[in-house]
């Protein structure tokens, strides 16, 4: 098996004291990275609103504790972050911006943002890139911020991806896809997209600080403390993963 961590929505500021909803988001984080590193994942995947506000402290900060750990790490935009602060002063040794390839898996990361809005949407030429790379097989972990499916949650499923559609056609037409890893949603969701020919497993994984309430008309905060998602995927293109709360949640140890 290669092991996978799946870390999302850090919302880390400049300021490493500042709260969010009243949580602080840096110590959160701190305390999810140290578990998930005691587990000696092969590889992290975070896919975005690293940070609050795209702030180039924030960045610097979030790519130097990465880099302490020794595992690559893979890494995405957010509503909430710069793509371009990221370049700047994320992207780094082991701190990676691009896919990559594990045996017979390859990991493909997409840019869902839009400049200036919360809700995502995939460019043309970004889904082209995914086609493409779906092709190359065998197997494909595809990770983007905004969720692909309906969370079930009224008021965020209106600031999912907006063309999912375009999404999960490309995803039909490609056999290699089995793994879709998103954030944004602040909570734990998982379905399963089935054809004849393949069937994608699509997780969206809770936050690494403040949860938000499923099934709610309104943003509700949730008891549920900070998460992250462990999976497994092997040789023939099978997958295990679940969500791991560090407090307050379902399977708290
Ligand atoms: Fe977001």
């Amino acid at each position: 098996m290669f092991w996978l961590a799946h870390l999302t929505d850090l919302h880390l500021f400049d300021d490493p004291a500042q709260r969010l909803r009243g949580v602080c988001t840096e110590e959160t984080f701190d305390r999810v990275l140290a578990t998930v590193v005691s587990r000696q994942p092969d590889a992290l995947v975070l896919t975005g609103d690293l940070t609050q506000d795209g702030g180039a402290i924030a960045y610097a900060r979030l790519r130097a504790k990465l880099q302490a750990t020794g595992i690559p790490a893979y890494c995405l935009p957010g509503n909430h972050d710069s793509p371009e602060a990221m370049e700047q002063h994320l992207r780094g040794e082991g701190v990676f911006l691009q896919g990559t390839g594990w045996g017979s898996w390859q990991l493909v990361l997409l840019d869902s943002t839009v400049p200036g809005q919360v809700g995502g949407c995939l460019s043309p030429s970004t889904l082209d890139f995914l086609r493409r790379s779906l092709a190359e097989g065998p197997w494909a972990v595809v990770a983007l911020h905004h969720p692909a499916c309906a969370v079930g949650t009224d008021w965020m499923d209106v600031l999912g991806l907006v063309n999912a559609a375009d999404f999960w056609q490309v995803c039909q037409g490609q056999a290699a896809t089995r793994l879709v890893l998103q954030g944004h949603a602040h909570q734990a969701f998982e379905t399963e997209h089935i054809w004849p020919t393949h069937t994608v497993t699509c997780c969206v994984t809770p936050s690494t600080c403040v949860q938000f309430r499923p099934c709610t008309s309104t943003l509700e905060v949730d008891s549920h403390g900070p998460a992250y998602r462990w999976l497994g995927l092997g040789n023939n293109g099978e997958i295990c993963h679940e969500v791991r709360y560090l407090e307050g949640g379902k399977n708290t140890p």
